[in-house]
């Protein structure tokens, strides 16, 4: 008798027996894996993307399925050799980087148990494992007593925080807070209703010209604007300048603006400054207003003690985010936001007959997504195999090749370091010292004009380096403008974050290397006088 298709599809697909009594796809999957984590490609595709456009242009889905064998080899032509090698030695330009194997396996576990965080009926231990691991992060930001991290492993009503998808979805949760802090009953009522009733003309939120791009996608998401956001210039170190905080916020107090939030950046995105939390903090609280702090990218120090000094203040936050998946070297996506006080949360908490029941301890009840993975598993597998001692030494590693690339830069007569932070972001740029030695005359004379139409040059040079080497290079870097560096206008500089736990001195001499021979092949096509 043969098979039904139903029972061919179960048999080869979701049967178990079969793979394990026949494993070769399971050891070309893990050939694949093993090499795909030794990161032997070049860091980023050099097929062009035009290419890749009519390779994938098909629009419909396959008719009928592949043998698996032949999907894997078709994974490895298509998807493997044409994705970027975050993990390469001299891939440094992002915040993604190499990460430890086991998170890969934990990955595997997180898709085979397929639990689903928004109610206990289906994620049973996984809740706890969630709240166990808020209660880590929530005690190296804001030290509370032993009790508050027992009570909230019980409790069935308030949070710690939330484990969200990104930093992004973090913001917005902190924000929805807020708001409905600031202003009660706004989340039943509608911003619309809350202004009517309100003498308010407007709301506003205060962060500093660093500010990442998804504060502004949660003001626009709960219904402020895009607009409400009130940038404030940074100073020469890139963190928020107080003296223009306190203009901005008199500026709105005068025009009867309501502030909602102050948002304190600890690890701006571009440059890896943190803001100075406790003097924002005492501001926020002498205003009564929400105090953020975005640490997406640098709350992860505070595992470690050599840096706490850096986030002072950052305890007195009223919700912080922290993200898994850029400095806890955890897969993506795994983030968090933590509240100060674990009765915040529960001005989102929201219950359904089915679910959700009213104080039933279900996570769903105060998360704005719904479905959620089992993310939380990947960092407690992280946090029980390497330990807070093993993130020190990641940690300390990212400092010393910081420390280590700066020199390498203070070494070189053509590139010039721009901005340098506690959090391992660095930039700099390519300037031939001819061009160099022109801009400090200019500047020096005080010729503006053509100061900036210098800088405009040595902009499209760094520029097209950037480019040039992402596309034909053995390297990445990314690259970002900045205001407020000691050249005139908006300023093109290469970035790098150094984090990689995979790259060596020889590699950052190689990335230079590499930059140098393209920038001088620039400044030749570009007719730039560099004297060489
Ligand atoms: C400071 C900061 N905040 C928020 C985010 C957004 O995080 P995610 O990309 O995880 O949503 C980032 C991302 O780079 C960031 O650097």
């Amino acid at each position: 008798m043969t098979d039904t298709p139903l029972e061919q599809l179960l048999q080869q697909h979701f049967s178990i027996d079969a793979l394990q009594q026949s494993p070769a796809a399971l050891q070309q999957a893990l050939r694949m894996l093993g090499s795909w984590l030794s990161a032997e490609h070049a860091p980023y595709p050099h097929v062009p993307y035009a290419e890749l456009i009519e390779q994938l242009s098909a629009s419909s889905a396959p008719a009928d399925g592949m043998p698996v064998g032949q999907f894997l080899e078709h994974l490895q032509h298509t998807v493997l050799a044409n994705t970027a090698q975050l993990n390469h030695p001299q891939y440094i330009g992002h915040m993604t980087q190499a990460l430890p194997w086991i998170s890969v396996l934990a990955e595997a576990f997180t898709a085979a148990l397929n639990q689903n965080q928004v109610k206990i009926e289906t994620a049973y231990v996984s809740t706890l494992i969630e709240k166990q691991l808020l209660g880590w992060l929530h005690r190296q930001v804001y030290h509370q007593s032993e009790d508050v991290y027992a009570q909230a492993m019980s409790a069935t009503s308030g949070a710690l925080g939330n484990m969200v998808n990104g930093g992004t979805m973090g913001n917005l949760t902190a924000l929805a807070v807020a708001l409905e802090k600031q202003l009660p009953g706004t989340r039943k009522r509608g911003l619309f209703a809350t202004m009517q009733e309100s003498s308010y003309s407007g709301l506003a939120v205060i962060g500093s010209a660093r500010s990442h791009y998804s504060i502004k996608k949660a003001l626009a998401s709960l219904g402020l604007g895009e607009h409400a956001l009130q940038l404030v210039p940074v100073d020469g170190d890139n963190r928020i300048d107080l003296v223009a905080l306190e203009q901005t916020i008199s500026r709105l107090k005068a025009q009867n603006i309501k502030i909602v939030a102050l948002v304190g950046i600890a690890g701006t995105t571009e440059t890896g400054a943190i803001d100075p939390l406790a003097q924002l903090a005492a501001i926020a609280a002498r205003e009564q207003i929400w105090f953020h702090v975005d640490a997406a990218w640098g709350g992860a120090l505070l595992v470690a003690e050599p840096y706490r000094h850096l986030y002072q203040g950052i305890e007195l936050a009223d919700s912080v985010v922290i993200d898994g998946h850029k400095l806890l070297w955890v897969p993506m996506a795994q983030s968090m936001v933590l509240m100060r006080d674990s009765s915040s949360l529960n001005l989102l908490k929201h219950n359904a007959n089915y679910i959700l029941r009213d104080n039933s301890g279900d996570l769903g009840q105060t998360s704005l997504e719904g479905s959620r993975r089992f993310d939380a598993l990947k960092l407690w597998t992280s946090f029980k195999v390497l330990g807070l001692s093993g993130y020190a030494t990641l940690l300390g590693q990212a400092a010393t090749l910081s420390e280590q690339f700066q020199a390498l830069l203070a070494d070189q007569q053509d590139f010039e370091l721009i901005t340098r932070s506690d959090t391992f972001i660095l930039t700099y740029r390519y300037v031939p010292v001819l061009l160099r030695q022109r801009m400090d005359a200019l500047l020096a004379e005080g010729n503006l004009d053509a100061a900036l139409a210098l800088n405009q040059q040595i902009n499209t040079l760094n520029a097209k380096l950037q480019n040039r080497q992402k596309a034909e290079g053995e390297s990445f870097v990314s690259r970002t403008v900045l205001e407020s560096t000691r050249y005139p206008g908006p300023t093109n500089v290469l970035r790098v974050v150094m984090t990689n736990v995979k790259t060596r001195p020889r590699h950052l001499r190689a990335i230079l290397a590499e930059q140098r021979d393209i920038g001088q092949a620039l400044a030749r096509e570009l007719a730039l006088e560099t004297g060489g």
